[in-house]
């Protein structure tokens, strides 16, 4: 078959030279045989709807959106998932006949990895997450409907992390979780798990958190890189039980876009040992 009979996707974003979606998706339609093709594309900081719409108008079927454009891509969407609009992001947009529907799957990712690949409990488990953005907005729903004991959100700017918290607490009462905010420099008990949503390991800073904290806890960071991050290095040096990046998570989050395009869910676990292996 031609590529140009085979339904088409792609990833925008800004800058999106090093995005891996392209590699992972091929190799989700490879192994499930699926007649489809999967693009990146650079789309200028002003022009992701004009690119959006024109990608949907050609009968493009599917986009994941990345950086720094799942806010607008929000905007974009005709209608919303209940994910979505938790997440107040998306990382997805589906045509369903002419609509174009807005899903969030990083969260859905995210989890995948915890508890099915890295088989870390998170019910009744005492949790912290470190930072208060968008990544972390996309994760605390999937996260307390797991029904861990406690969450702590702590951020560098703490107002962040008490907005999220309130905006939080209805879903963290419907499930009876104790959910509140922090700084740092409060952060003095030990943690089941810890999850890194900062964007810190990309400047390389150290988040300043007391050692107590690390001790024995499975720590995740959301980011991912060929050597552990400077997150993930610190946490073994105080004796973190075990460590993860987010390279699962990634993996996961298509394979969860790739089903709501295709109604069909791929193999993950072979898929991360392939971008692991290319790193
Ligand atoms: P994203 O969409 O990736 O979450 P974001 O919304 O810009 O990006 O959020 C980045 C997060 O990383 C924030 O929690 C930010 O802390 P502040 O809210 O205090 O800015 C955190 N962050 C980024 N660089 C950091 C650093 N060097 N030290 C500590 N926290 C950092």
């Amino acid at each position: 078959m031609s590529d140009s009979n085979k339904d088409r996707y792609a990833v925008l974003g800004n800058p999106i030279e090093h995005s891996r979606s392209p590699d992972i998706h091929q190799q989700f339609a490879e192994q499930l045989k699926q007649a489809m093709t999967y693009q990146r594309q650079l789309v200028p900081l002003d022009e992701f709807a004009a690119s959006a719409r024109s990608f949907f108008d050609g009968a493009g079927a599917g986009l994941n959106i990345t950086v720094p454009f799942k806010l607008e891509a929000y905007q974009f969407a005709d209608q919303l998932s209940e994910r979505a609009r938790r997440a107040g992001a998306v990382n997805t947009l589906i045509n369903k006949d002419g609509t174009i529907i807005g899903d969030n799957t990083d969260g859905c990712g995210l989890l995948a990895d915890l508890q099915n690949n890295l088989q870390w409990p998170i019910e009744r488990a005492n949790i912290l997450v470190l930072g208060a953005g968008g990544a972390v907005r996309g994760i605390l729903e999937p996260l307390l409907l797991a029904k861990p004991a406690s969450i702590v959100i702590a951020n560098r700017t703490l107002e962040k992390a008490e907005q999220l918290s309130r905006a939080f607490q209805p879903l963290a009462d419907d499930v009876a979780c104790q959910l509140s905010a922090q700084q740092y420099s409060e952060l003095m008990e030990s943690f089941d798990i810890i999850i890194n949503g900062t964007s810190a390991s990309l400047s390389g800073d150290a988040l300043p958190i007391a050692n107590e904290c690390f001790n024995a806890a499975c720590c995740y960071d959301m980011m991912y890189a060929k050597a552990p991050t400077p997150f993930l290095q610190l946490a073994a040096k105080q004796g973190a039980r075990k460590i993860a990046d987010g390279l699962g998570m990634l993996v996961e989050q298509a394979a969860e876009s790739f089903r709501l395009w295709r109604d069909i869910k791929p193999d993950t676990r072979v898929v991360i040992q392939s971008i692991r292996k290319s790193l």
